[in-house]
């Protein structure tokens, strides 16, 4: 090749590259870059840190003794560091201690894990925050409680329970059965999370986006019907929660619907999701939304695609959303995202 022409190449790659790179920033963050523990310490600004180690070289051996340590009414970014292993313990962030990083090695090193059912979901929980600003990384929460037995007390095992506004987890796992994400309520992100279960496994009336995670479902050879990967509440139109889903992929060892609804106004979105043939053809169901008639209900998807993803036989009250219509529900201003996620302010 001639050097004209090599020159010629040498600048459309260019300009290609900074066209490339522009339409990818936003809010002046790059949306493809991977939202890593060393960015969110940066992005934070902080260096106070409690070390949490199993074997005693940090300042405490367990996760619940770092948060108890941290005062009440916390108005600074603190980072509990906990180094690998599995912590035994249940784990409660009370309502007054805000702008905690509970930091971990990896969801394949660190665990925090206990096993318990209840007929009362949050008392079940392995894991429970209540205080806004807080933020997860790398970590996994298991309740490994035996599958509960339908039809008696002994039949919710909740991984973790979200019930504060402005928290965002990434990286993170949540293990469990019947309904292991309880996203009660509150603005939340999860970013490249992993979802294990069965029946109602991410349920709630949250305001969430789910970004690029992987939703695994098991099977509950005992129940006759088809359980469900969402449960979203929503009773009425002025209620601004929502369950979107951007990205990620489904896929399992059992059939499920991607929703039931419940409320009158219950509201999900998978866009762009890969689907498996987990998905059963009807795609949704509304026998518990309460209501006489499916009009209200907001249980949709845009652009999903693989196996599951075939519209033919969908439950004719779900939605097929158009471009202008996903958008509201697109970007992470769907969670005021820019305003409190610390990787964009
Ligand atoms: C954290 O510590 C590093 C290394 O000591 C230092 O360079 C950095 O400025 C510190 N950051 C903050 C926010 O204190
Ligand atoms: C779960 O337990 C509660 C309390 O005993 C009961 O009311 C409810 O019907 C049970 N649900 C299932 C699906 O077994
Ligand atoms: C459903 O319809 C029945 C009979 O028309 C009525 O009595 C009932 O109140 C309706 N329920 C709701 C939730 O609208
Ligand atoms: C629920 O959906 C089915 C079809 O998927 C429909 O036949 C039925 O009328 C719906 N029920 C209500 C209460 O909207």
């Amino acid at each position: 090749m001639c050097s004209f022409t090599k020159a010629i190449h040498v600048s459309l790659a260019i300009t290609f590259l900074i066209s490339v790179s522009l339409t990818n920033i936003v809010h002046g963050f790059d949306a493809k870059a991977v939202i890593d523990s060393p960015l969110l310490t940066q992005k934070i600004g902080t260096n106070r840190t409690i070390k949490v180690d199993l074997n005693g070289n940090g300042e405490f051996k367990s996760v619940q003794a770092a948060i108890d340590s941290v005062p009440e009414g916390n108005s600074q970014w603190i980072i509990i560091h906990l180094r690998k292993g599995v912590f035994r313990e249940k784990v409660h962030i009370p309502p007054n201690k805000p702008y905690i990083f509970l930091r971990g090695n990896g969801r394949g090193r660190t665990h925090i894990v206990w096993s318990q059912s209840s007929s009362d979901n949050v008392e079940s929980a392995t894991f429970k925050v209540e205080s806004p600003h807080f933020i997860a990384f790398g970590i996994s929460f298991k309740n490994e409680a035996p599958t509960g037995v339908a039809y008696t007390s002994q039949n919710q095992s909740v991984a973790a329970f979200v019930a504060a506004d402005k928290v965002a987890f990434y990286h993170c796992a949540f293990y469990s059965t019947h309904n292991t994400l309880f996203d009660y309520k509150g603005r939340h992100y999860y970013d490249n999370c992993y979802i294990q279960g069965s029946v109602d496994f991410i349920f709630g009336r949250a305001r969430s986006q789910y970004h690029s995670c992987e939703i695994f479902v098991i099977s509950d050879k005992r129940l006759a019907i088809h359980g469900s990967i969402t449960a979203h509440n929503r009773e009425n139109p002025t209620d601004n929660s929502g369950f979107v889903f951007v990205k990620g992929k489904v896929y399992g060892t059992d059939d499920v619907y991607l929703g039931r609804a419940k409320g009158p106004y219950s509201r999900t979105i998978f866009a762009k999701t890969y689907l498996s043939r987990t998905i059963v053809p009807q795609g949704w169901t509304n026998w518990s939304s309460g209501a006489n008639s499916s009009e209200n209900l907001f249980q949709a998807e845009f652009k999903t695609h693989g196996p599951g993803a075939d519209t033919e036989y969908r439950a004719p009250w779900s939605k097929q959303l158009t471009e202008e219509e996903v958008d509201p529900f697109m970007s992470i201003d769907f969670i005021d995202g820019t305003e409190w996620l610390p990787v964009w302010l």
